[in-house]
């Protein structure tokens, strides 16, 4: 970090996302309190920009709350204000209640609203120009997520002798899907302002690369898009755009390390013992999210259920579900019929002190869900969309007994890497009863090889190379 004239500190590398990494949450009495934010960006991204003592550029999580740019522990904390309106148009608005669904293949129908657009440029002005104000000469800034998509564009037009980067964390939907989006064109010239795009999948990077010559007229390379090697190239005028895959991960060692701890270990016995020791636990641990596949994996328990190839009696079922976008209509009808689906499994085949579904609609700490992922036989994650998902990995993390069992969606990006899992389409409820049942009873020599396999793979590919694969293809380079 260095300073600038004016006093307020220029920092090399700078993440700038919708949120900070850590939430401002008031209490009824107006008392307020720092919080852990919710969501795999901020549990990607945070343990590496720690380890580098870089800028996060970001809002505080609530509207009208004036915050000054702070340190927390090593890194710089520099907050953009929203205000009420743009809480609703920008943000409930625009980016959950637009995009969200757009990219996430319109599992809900998104709304196409133009106050909503009008909403969101301004702010991605805002953080633009925040961007601007932290950023050190020739600094190197990466921009995150569909919330952002205009500010690459709007940042270079501020700051020309910026390093800029652009990380997609979602889906990047197919071409016909995207070109619904009355704004197409100003979204793919905002993401063109990148020296690098980048993408969970090829898949996405190549409709990108696509759109480009449809919506732009810029001419894109023609090769096939490789992970984390052979970018696609689009010619900008005499500026090159990279644009390449680079499959998230998380800090694995991280999650390994905790899993091994003796008091992890002590309270994942404890949580089975609370239970009531059942013979097995199935977990589901997600944001309250539509696109999470919580319905599936209860309609499948409770069919199971019913036709009594599982028993209440010794198979219980976890659902860990963080409150997301409470006032975003598809968000609370969806929690109103999850609720409802938990309260007819258990109204049908629990008896008091044993229900068959434990769910818990809060946040848990990190050193919390570790014991939760040990305590876990079968741990289960369906969602219809998901641009990666990062619980499937900290569970395998977590697993060094190699213990456990993992059925996963074929719709996340994350299955595309873990495919020793017990791979599920979620539209297909006999298929994803069926995976149920085998992930519980596998043969200990098979679900040991099974967890060998995703562990491999978790513990080799973490949040660290991802982020250095990433910055080396934009150029930047990292001391630590
Ligand atoms: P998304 O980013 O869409 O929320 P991911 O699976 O990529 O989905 O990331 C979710 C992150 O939030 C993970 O790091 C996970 O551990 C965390 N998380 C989800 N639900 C909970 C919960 N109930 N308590 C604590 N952490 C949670
Ligand atoms: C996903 C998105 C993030 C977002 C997070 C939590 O991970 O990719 O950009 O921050 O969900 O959602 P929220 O709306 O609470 O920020």
């Amino acid at each position: 970090m260095s300073s600038a004239t004016n006093n307020s500190p220029r920092a090399d590398f700078i993440v700038v996302a919708n949120r900070l990494p850590v939430d401002l949450e008031e209490a009824e009495d107006g008392t307020q309190r720092w919080r852990h934010s919710p969501g795999g960006l901020v549990s990607a991204l945070e343990p590496f920009l720690r380890a580098r003592r870089g800028a996060w550029v970001g809002w505080p999580g609530v509207a009208d709350a004036d915050v000054e740019p702070f340190e927390d522990g090593d890194m710089y904390l520099h907050p953009v204000r929203l205000n009420s309106d743009e809480f609703r148009d920008y943000y409930e608005g625009f980016s959950n209640g637009t995009l969200w669904p757009l990219y996430h293949d319109v599992v809900a129908p998104p709304v196409f609203e133009r106050t909503w657009w009008e909403s969101y440029v301004r702010v991605n002005k805002r953080f633009a120009e925040a961007c601007a104000e932290v950023s050190a000469a020739g600094a190197t800034v990466w921009i995150q997520d569909y919330q952002l998509q205009l500010v690459p564009a709007m940042l270079r037009e501020l700051r020309p002798d910026l390093r800029i980067g652009f990380f997609l964390h979602i889906p990047f939907p197919p071409v016909e899907l995207f070109m619904q989006l009355p704004w197409r064109t100003e979204i793919v010239r905002g993401l063109l302002g990148a020296d690098l795009v980048g993408f969970h999948r090829p898949g996405g990077a190549q409709n990108f690369l696509w759109l480009a010559r449809r919506l732009a007229g810029f001419e894109p390379s023609r090769g096939s898009v490789g992970v984390r090697n052979r970018p696609g190239v689009v010619q900008v005028g005499d500026r090159p755009v990279r644009v390449g895959a680079f499959p998230i991960s998380i800090d694995a060692t991280g999650f390994d390390s905790l899993a091994r701890a003796k008091e992890t270990q002590a309270r994942a016995k404890q949580i089975r013992a609370e239970l009531g020791n059942p013979r097995r636990i199935m977990l589901g641990v997600d944001r309250l999210d539509y696109t999470k596949g919580i319905d599936v994996r209860l309609h499948a328990f409770g069919e199971l259920l019913k036709e009594g190839r599982l028993d209440a009696e010794d198979t219980v079922m976890i659902q860990l579900a963080t409150p997301s976008r409470e006032r975003v209509e598809h968000y609370k009808k969806m929690r109103e019929e999850i609720e409802r689906e938990v309260g007819r499994i258990n109204g049908q085949f629990s008896r008091v002190g044993r229900p068959a579904v434990h769910y818990l609609h809060s946040s848990v700490q990190r050193t919390e869900l570790a014991a939760f992922y040990c305590a876990a036989d079968v741990m289960v994650v369906t969602p219809v969309r998901d641009g990666m998902n990062l619980v499937c990995k900290e569970y395998a993390a977590c697993r060094h007994d190699l213990g456990g069992a993992l059925v996963l969606s074929e719709f996340a990006g994350a299955a595309a890497e873990l495919t020793s899992a017990f791979l599920v389409n979620p539209h297909d409820l006999d298929g994803v009863k069926n995976s149920l049942v085998a992930a519980l009873n596998v043969d200990p020599t098979e679900g040991r090889r099974r967890m060998r396999a995703l562990r491999r793979q978790v513990l080799t590919h973490d949040v660290d190379r991802w982020a250095r694969s990433f910055l080396e293809a934009l150029g930047t380079n990292l001391t630590s």
